[in-house]
């Protein structure tokens, strides 16, 4: 495939990059994954602002604005074979050969893209979508998750506890046991004619797709929305839990620590709102 690196369009086999990329020595980089389905993109938007919003936090300037991500990342869908892409795109502080911790002055940042295949969504075939198996455990990363940092060690450990245990992602809650997220996704959570969410704070990412879906669920206002804590037991006791990324895009949760969840099938309320997020994510 394709790639993007430093102003060129080059092929992925043959994309370098210097050892000395802060990016590889300190995780000192942000990053975003953008779906995009047959050449259009969802939640460009929100996702460039989630972008800016961690370089500035980073005290990393480009000196890109929107239109010049957009046309780049156009560019990049052009460049592939049309299909179902995650979009990724990393930004690290640049190769720099003192490796001192602090911010180093002069580096320019290193702007890299590729594209990676994503599953057909639920939303496009409801019928055939393959329910998660989950596993719970104590959130151990650090306190700055709300930036969407190249820094996963933390995530990628809890995300391999699932794995080790046959599951397909970890539910994380604090130590008051509420829930904060997915160790790669937001969570949500039925019960009867209520939707919650955890609140954003610096425990969780503001993920693209929980604020899409907030926004509709919103203005269908058919369901009570709640954004707040949610204990773990609440979880175990729900109708019906999802997870939403941009990769998964809302999928249900069909077992939890090997008990199943509600009756074990995708839920009801979970058919109805993925109907409309079908509808409504262009
Ligand atoms: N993960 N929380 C975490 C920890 C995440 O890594 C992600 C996304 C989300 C959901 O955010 P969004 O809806 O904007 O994708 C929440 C991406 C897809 C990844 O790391 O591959």
């Amino acid at each position: 495939s394709v790639a993007f690196l430093n102003g060129e369009f080059v092929k992925l086999s043959e994309a370098r990059i210097s050892p000395l990329d802060r990016g590889f020595l300190f995780g000192d980089g942000v990053y975003e994954v953008i779906p995009a389905y047959a050449g259009k993109t969802v939640g460009l938007r929100p996702h460039l602002a989630r972008l800016n919003n961690g370089l500035a936090a980073l005290e990393i300037t480009t000196g890109w604005d929107d239109a010049h991500w957009q046309q780049t990342i156009d560019g990049l869908l052009a460049q592939n074979p049309v299909g179902n892409w995650g979009v990724y795109i990393q930004v690290s502080r640049g190769a720099d050969v003192t490796r001192f911790h602090a911010y180093p002055k002069d580096v320019s940042p290193t702007i890299f893209m590729f594209v990676f295949p994503i599953a057909t969504p639920p939303s496009e075939s409801p019928q055939t979508v393959k329910g998660l198996k989950v596993v719970s455990a104590e959130d151990l990363r650090w306190q700055r998750c709300h930036i969407k940092s190249t820094s996963l060690l933390g995530n990628v450990m809890h995300f391999q506890q699932a794995v080790t245990q046959g599951g397909n992602d970890t539910l994380l809650y604090d130590n008051q046991g509420n829930l904060t997220e997915f160790s790669s996704a937001n969570v949500f959570v039925v019960q009867g004619n209520v939707i919650s969410t955890p609140a954003l704070d610096n425990h969780i990412l503001p993920g693209i797709t929980r604020l899409m879906l907030l926004d509709m669920l919103r203005k269908q206002n058919k369901y009570q929305v709640v954004e707040g804590a949610i204990g773990l037991q609440q979880a175990r006791a729900a109708d019906e839990i999802w997870l939403t990324s941009s990769s998964k895009e809302v999928s249900p949760v069909l077992k939890l620590d090997g008990r199943n969840v509600g009756d074990g099938l995708p839920g009801k309320v979970w058919q109805d709102v993925i109907a409309l997020y079908g509808q409504q994510k262009y």
